[in-house]
């Protein structure tokens, strides 16, 4: 019998509290944001990190599901009754120009349990309770199951201003404040959860925007790839006021919680998958802090075991997945990704190796982890016999081959891995 390794191991963002491990500080600090009356959360860190899964359990416990709190042995800071919320989920993408960019899609979204307009309340439109995890006793949130003949125009709830983008997503709000926050579910606010806030292109004024927006009735969390709260939000000083509590960095897993989550694979799997002792501090060493690195080869090493018709992890096997992690064979995404920046040139992968390869400080609390600089590796380089090396850094750089690395702009010759999961995937790969 084949198992399938995702009943332990996801690549995706983590929706569901029973999988989500560790992060107790992070959850703590959570609770206390989302229960002050008025007040922004923000979630920072690098990719892979697991920004999105914190702010999915920050939905969760919005809607009153503290189970994952409970958990954690955090019962005790949570209210008797917990400030409970309906909530706005947004991706943003980098076509997303600016503030009134923002609030046009947030008003024109049609996800059926994330957006916005799914809550305006509407003539025609059919909206149903539903629960956002498996356990039955959760928090329920509204989803759309038709969104009606006569369209959203039709809505004598909430009006659309022309050509004002803002005053539309205020009445948009007001509605949904009035009509589904207050008198439909009971509830204390809305919660407006954006992420990937970090692409959008121009961030002038989206600090003071969200200040004007944010009543005891709506809050705003806002999430994206950054190293603090200036990197999402450029006018910060304006909601200095609002930041008492939620600032929320996502830093790199401590090793026992990357363990945590081959040991809570394994409860998932119930019983029918075995790791030996020792596999899975292993894996938690070869992960380095990013748990998204720990499920990939989580997943790849039951992949293994079925073909090799056992049901045991074992260092055989582990070694097999690393073998072909090493050769190219194991993880086709991280391995394109690689291709597609070395471009066929001997020299530059050299390069990159050497550049991922350089000792960075492991201390957690400095902006310099994950930054390389090219002077250190120039001289093995050279004595490499690595040529022209100021010609091979430009692809690294450029955008439509991935970018690998990012400059650092006050510091020159100086620059930082996109992708820390990439640059792990670069470090175990062998060069052939
Ligand atoms: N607390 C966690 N417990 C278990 N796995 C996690 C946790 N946080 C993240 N992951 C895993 O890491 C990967 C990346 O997480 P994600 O939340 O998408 O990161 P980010 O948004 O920072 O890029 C996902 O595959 C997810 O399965
Ligand atoms: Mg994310």
């Amino acid at each position: 019998m084949l198992i399938d390794p995702e009943i332990g191991f996801t690549a995706d963002v983590i929706r569901d509290p029973s999988r989500f491990v560790g992060r107790t500080d992070l959850i703590r600090d959570c609770i206390s944001a989302l229960n002050a009356a008025t007040g922004l959360i923000s979630v920072f860190g690098k990719r892979g990190v697991g920004k999105s899964s914190l702010l999915r359990q920050i939905q969760q416990m919005a809607l009153g599901e503290y189970a994952l709190a409970k958990k954690a042995g955090l019962t005790h800071l949570i209210p008797a009754r917990p400030r409970t919320y309906l909530t706005v989920y947004y991706s943003c993408d980098s076509l997303i120009k600016d503030g009134k960019d923002l609030l046009s899609r947030l008003c024109n979204d049609q996800g059926a349990e994330d957006s916005l307009l799914r809550l305006v309340p509407n003539d025609g439109k059919e909206i149903i309770e539903f629960t956002r995890s498996k356990e039955v006793s959760a928090g329920a949130d509204l989803k759309v199951v038709s969104w009606g003949a006569k369209g959203i125009e039709s809505s004598k709830y909430a009006k659309v201003v022309p050509n004002d983008i803002v005053q539309t997503f205020r009445n948009f709000v007001d509605a949904i404040v009035v009509h589904q926050v207050q008198k439909r579910m009971n509830r204390d606010g809305l919660l407006i959860i954006l992420d990937e806030f970090d692409v959008i292109d121009n961030k002038e004024g989206l600090g003071s925007l969200i200040k004007s927006l944010t009543t005891p009735q709506v809050k705003f969390a806002v999430c994206g790839v950054g190293r603090d709260l200036s990197d999402l939000i450029h006018d910060h000083a304006s909601v200095e006021r609002l930041i008492e509590q939620g600032v929320l960095p996502v830093k790199p897993m401590p090793l026992p919680e990357s363990e945590a989550i081959i040991f809570r694979a394994a409860e998932l799997f119930g019983g029918t998958v075995k790791f030996e002792p020792g596999i899975a501090t292993r894996i938690a060493e070869l992960g380095q802090g990013y748990p998204y690195f720990v499920q990939l080869i989580g997943k790849q090493c039951v992949n293994e075991a079925n073909s090799k018709s056992t049901t045991t992890i074992d260092s055989d096997i582990l070694d097999k997945v690393l073998e072909d992690l090493r050769s190219g064979k194991a993880f086709p995404t991280l391995e394109s990704a690689y291709q597609r920046a070395i471009g066929e040139s001997e020299g530059r992968q050299m390069l990159l190796h050497l550049l991922a390869e350089q000792p960075t400080e492991q201390s957690l609390f400095t902006d310099e982890i994950g930054r390389v600089i090219l002077k250190q590796s120039r001289q093995v380089a050279e004595e490499l016999d690595i040529q022209f090396i100021d010609q091979l850094i430009p692809r690294l750089v450029e955008k439509k081959y991935g970018p690998i690395l990012e400059r650092v702009p006050e510091r020159q010759g100086t620059y930082e891995f996109v992708n820390p999961v990439l640059r792990q995937y670069i470090k175990l790969r062998r060069i052939e």
